[in-house]
């Protein structure tokens, strides 16, 4: 019923004004009785103003109580150097202006320790993320600035063989560094939303065809088998032809790395009742159960215990899944230790798109 201070407030100013007002009738009954006029004012008057100071006291004690104990949590929040959010047992929406006051403090001190977290781990990130990149691009400019100086330095000494292959090397490492720049600006521009797709309509089944053409020698060095499974029956999408290439790329080349000579490598390609589905599965050594959740994220690698540096960055499929979500679609992934991965993509036909 007294739910505002307000209300309380004048709970306690009726009450006086009752308790006053008695005290009036009375003196006025006793004044009429016997003739103390001067001396029953006084009393009357020392009364009234000791009930109201009183009543005063309680109502000031009872407002700041509560306000002390906010103090004191805003106190301890600024002194945890704001890493502990304040918390407020009593009722919330329920109580009065103080209780709803503490209540939004409390809301208020949580965003603030939410949001400095994820400033920290932003920052821990960034760091992660630089140490990474200078990682990746020292390795190759390494070895390209060696090859090259052994080229400059021993130029006579070289036969025209060798001084070939000194440059092929280098040209290599150049291009692996090119692809690793792009990955890295692609995947940023990504993740800051910055890239928008430019959607067109595209025969995804030709598409597909036309990647696995480009990957069938590669397959023949790598004496695997790339199959393909392309229904033509599999309607158009409207998508961004360029990113989809990129997922269906990153797929089949890591079904290609990850798969030993003699493996098999398959494309699927088909309708889905959301659009098309496209599979990508391998004969290969699989990925551990709980290492699953993990290799969508950007810089995950599968220490398989191979020696030195694998050359790979781990962004192929840290870029795929941005793609895939950019468009509305899913990326799921089946595998176990040593029994073949299946990426299946499933992809809307996406006519009223992005
Ligand atoms: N088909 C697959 N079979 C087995 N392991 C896989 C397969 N695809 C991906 N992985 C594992 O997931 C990890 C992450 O893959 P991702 O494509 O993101 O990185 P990467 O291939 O190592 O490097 P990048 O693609 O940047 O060159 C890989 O390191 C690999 O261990
Ligand atoms: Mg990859």
């Amino acid at each position: 019923m007294f739910r505002t201070l307000y209300s309380r407030l004048a709970a306690v100013l009726m009450g006086v004004f009752v308790a006053v007002g008695g005290l009036m009738i009375v003196a006025t009954q006793t004044m009429l009785e016997r003739d103390r006029l001067l001396v029953l004012a006084t009393d009357l008057v020392i009364g009234a103003v000791a009930f109201s100071l009183l009543a005063a006291l309680v109502v000031f004690h009872f407002l700041t109580r509560r306000l002390r104990t906010l103090a004191e949590a805003v106190d301890a929040f600024r002194t945890s150097g704001f890493a502990q959010p304040v918390r407020i047992d009593e009722p919330g929406a329920a109580g009065d202006e103080i209780d709803r006051l503490a209540c939004a403090f409390a809301e208020i001190s949580e965003r603030i320790v939410d949001q400095l977290d994820a400033l920290a781990k932003v920052d821990a990130h960034r760091r992660e993320l630089l140490a990474n990149v200078s990682h990746d691009l020292r390795t190759p400019l390494a070895s390209m600035q060696g090859y090259l100086e052994t080229l400059l330095l021993q130029e006579d000494k070289l036969t025209q063989d060798e001084r070939r292959s000194y440059l092929l090397i280098a040209a290599r490492h150049c291009e692996r560094l090119g692809l690793l720049v792009r990955d890295l600006f692609d995947l940023t521009r990504l993740e800051a939303h910055e890239i928008r797709a430019r959607p067109e309509a595209f025969s995804i089944a030709e598409l597909a065809q036309d990647v696995a053409q480009k990957f069938e020698l590669r397959a023949a060095h790598a004496r695997q088998q790339l199959v393909t499974d392309i229904d033509a029956a599999t309607p158009a999408i409207v998508a961004d032809i360029g990113m989809i290439e990129r997922v269906l790329e990153n797929l089949i080349e890591n079904a290609m790395r990850y798969t030993p000579p003699g493996g098999t490598v398959a494309l699927g390609v088909g309708p889905d009742p959301g659009g098309v589905i496209v599979t990508v599965s391998d004969t290969g050594q699989g990925i551990a159960a709980e290492e699953l959740a993990s290799i969508f994220d950007r810089y995950y690698r599968i220490d398989r215990g191979e020696r030195g540096d694998t050359g790979n960055a781990g962004l192929g499929l840290a870029i795929t899944r941005r793609i895939v979500e950019l468009h509305g679609g899913t990326i799921a992934v089946e595998s176990g230790a040593g029994s073949g991965t299946r990426f299946v993509v499933t992809l809307p036909l996406g006519r009223a798109a992005q």
